[in-house]
């Protein structure tokens, strides 16, 4: 076993597109398209990769990343790793245990993913979970069968004789989360049951070298006392510290950046977003004046955006800022277009350029700075060959000095979304800013059907502002995922004081999401849906008419186009 020791592991330079808080991200895979050139991967280390970490074996489960949140909601660092890692990055990490994920596959069928040989000869402790734990059974002489009947769903855990710490604090019986088919006929030598459900005689199994398996999936919000165990796990039979907070990483973080740039410089693009925010403040507490933001103005932002994103980053945090007003080009640029992917090519490609023209004004740059996260990066290292035609590789912003090969500074590729925020807090960024709610990239464009005006701007600037003024009176902005309204280009007949008009009719939609994947529409209250209508009618000119969206996604999608 070759011997641990705390290095940074290497970066590479592909990510795949995400949606959600990706505004400047959308333009510059645009740009990458474009210019046809690879970038150069910055050698940069994972932060907060040390001193410890738990290591999670991805054999394919849907909640195998949610494993890797719950770990890191307990303090310790945690990365998802394909089952074919090679031990020596897997040791770069100083793992203090494994967790097998779970997995749609049969451990019996030819093929099927196993655990590899170092998970068992490092001697540290291992939880497998559903799979993972029939990975378990498998590789080390025990029986794995189809079980009579699939047991999805709750189950009522009882523990069994032997006291183990895995249990601590845990009760007698408690829910759990179950989805599995295959069961343990037969447990390996050393193991014994430590709980039972009705349908799973081994719904707990361990050993004494610190092996566990569990049947159900104590990640999940079903399973109440799963996080518990999991805590248990990590604390009580792996010896964590718990020293990973994004204070501590913040702190890592700025002097791994002082170092990996030296005298060099970045440049990034600031929307305002949460991502490019977090990158731009954590990039400046850095390096200071070494940074230069690009901030281009669309002109599809919505109302006090632009002062409100400015104020902040160059007043408050005296930050060096380049602000483009490029609103009138845009505007041109999408005359007469009504086709919304067409709308996004044409701004994403507009942006690019004023991009490259202010990045030219500046004169020799070595980095560029995104808001690349941790999802982005787990994607793209586990979807292996098959997905290979999703990845896009990162390649320069064009414009820059022709032959010149920038660097990527990525400093948030090491952490979730919900991570992202808690840094942005911890360096002093606004609670609102913070919290801002996903604003798609194209901005309002692709919130007006059809062509995009000035005067279709303004009437629907002022009917989102209702809309996010109204729901955070009523104290709902955080709590759901977005909200806004949507122009539509339909106009229909209404009366207002003694004068038929005829005007447009805004929609109203507002949803609840984890991940933008899929959506519920949110089941605002009357009175509030019945403000936001009575004050759209009456405060913004050219409307008569407001509806509410209802469908969820899918079959619907969250924005409008
Ligand atoms: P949909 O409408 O596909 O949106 O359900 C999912 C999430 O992605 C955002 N979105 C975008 N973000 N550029 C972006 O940066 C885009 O072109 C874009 N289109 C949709 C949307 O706001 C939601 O959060």
């Amino acid at each position: 076993m070759p011997k641990k020791k705390a290095k940074p592991i290497s970066n590479d330079s592909r990510r795949v597109a995400t949606s959600g808080d990706i505004e400047v991200s959308t333009y510059l895979e645009i740009a990458k398209e474009l210019s046809g050139e690879r970038s150069v991967a910055a050698k940069e280390a994972a932060p907060g990769a040390e001193p410890e970490s738990i290591i999670v074996i991805d054999f394919g489960s849907q909640y195998s990343m949610l494993i890797a949140r719950r770990v890191r909601e307990c303090q310790v660092y945690c990365e998802l790793l394909p089952h074919d890692t090679p031990w020596e990055k897997i040791a770069s990490l100083n793992p203090k245990g494994f967790i097998l994920s779970g997995g749609p596959a049969s451990v019996y069928e030819p093929g099927a993913p196993l655990a590899p040989s170092y998970v068992y000869e490092s001697h540290l402790p291992v939880l497998g979970i559903c799979y993972g734990m029939q990975a378990i059974a498998k590789q080390l002489g025990g029986q794995v069968a189809r079980g009579a009947k699939r047991e999805y769903g709750h189950a009522i855990l009882h523990l069994g004789e032997v006291d183990s710490p895995l249990f601590a604090d845990v009760p007698s019986s408690s829910p759990v989360w179950m989805s599995h088919g295959d069961r343990i006929e037969e447990m390996p030598p050393g193991f014994t049951a430590l709980a039972h459900t009705e349908n799973s005689p081994v719904a707990v199994m361990g050993n004494d070298d610190r092996m566990f398996g569990l049947q159900f999936h104590p990640e999940v919000a079903h399973t109440p006392q799963g996080k518990t165990m999991l805590r248990n796990f990590i604390y009580r039979i792996c010896g964590c510290q718990g020293n990973w907070t994004m204070s501590n990483f913040a702190t890592e973080s700025i002097a791994r950046i002082q170092k990996q740039v030296g005298k060099g410089k970045v440049i990034t693009a600031l929307s305002g977003g949460v991502d490019s925010s977090v990158v731009a403040t954590i990039i400046h507490r850095a390096i200071g004046d070494q940074l230069t933001c690009i901030f281009v103005n669309h002109g599809m932002l919505r109302r006090e955006e632009v002062e409100r994103t400015f104020n902040t980053f160059r007043l408050n945090l005296g930050m060096n800022i380049i602000y483009v007003d490029g609103s009138e080009r845009f505007l041109k640029q999408l005359k007469g277009i009504r086709d919304p992917e067409k709308k996004r090519k044409v701004i994403g490609e507009e942006f690019i350029k004023v991009f490259e023209e202010e990045a030219k004004k500046i004169g020799k740059v070595n980095f560029l700075a995104q808001g690349t996260l941790y999802p982005d990066v787990i994607e793209s290292a586990l979807s292996g060959s098959k997905a290979s035609a999703k990845i896009k590789t990162h390649h320069n912003v064009g414009g820059l000095p022709a032959k010149m090969k920038l660097n990527l500074l990525e400093p948030l590729r090491s952490l979730f979304k919900d991570e992202v925020r808690q840094v942005g807090l911890e360096l002093g960024l606004p609670e609102e800013m913070v919290w801002r709610q996903p604003f798609p990239g194209p901005g309002l464009a692709i919130r007006i059907i059809g062509e995009v005006t000035k005067e279709k701007l303004e009437i629907l600037r002022n009917a989102d502002w209702v809309v996010m003024n109204e729901i955070k009176k009523a104290k709902l902005y955080r709590k759901l995922w977005q909200s806004f309204a949507i122009l539509t280009d339909v106009k229909s007949v209404g009366v207002m004081g003694d004068y038929r008009t005829y005007s447009y009719l805004v929609a109203v939609r507002a949803v609840s999401s984890e991940d933008a994947m899929t959506a519920d529409w949110a089941r605002l209250p009357y009175d509030l849906l019945n403000r936001i209508s009575n004050r759209i009618v009456n405060e913004v000119p050219g409307v008569n008419r407001v509806v509410y969206d209802i469908t969820s996604k899918p079959p619907s999608t969250i924005e409008w186009e």
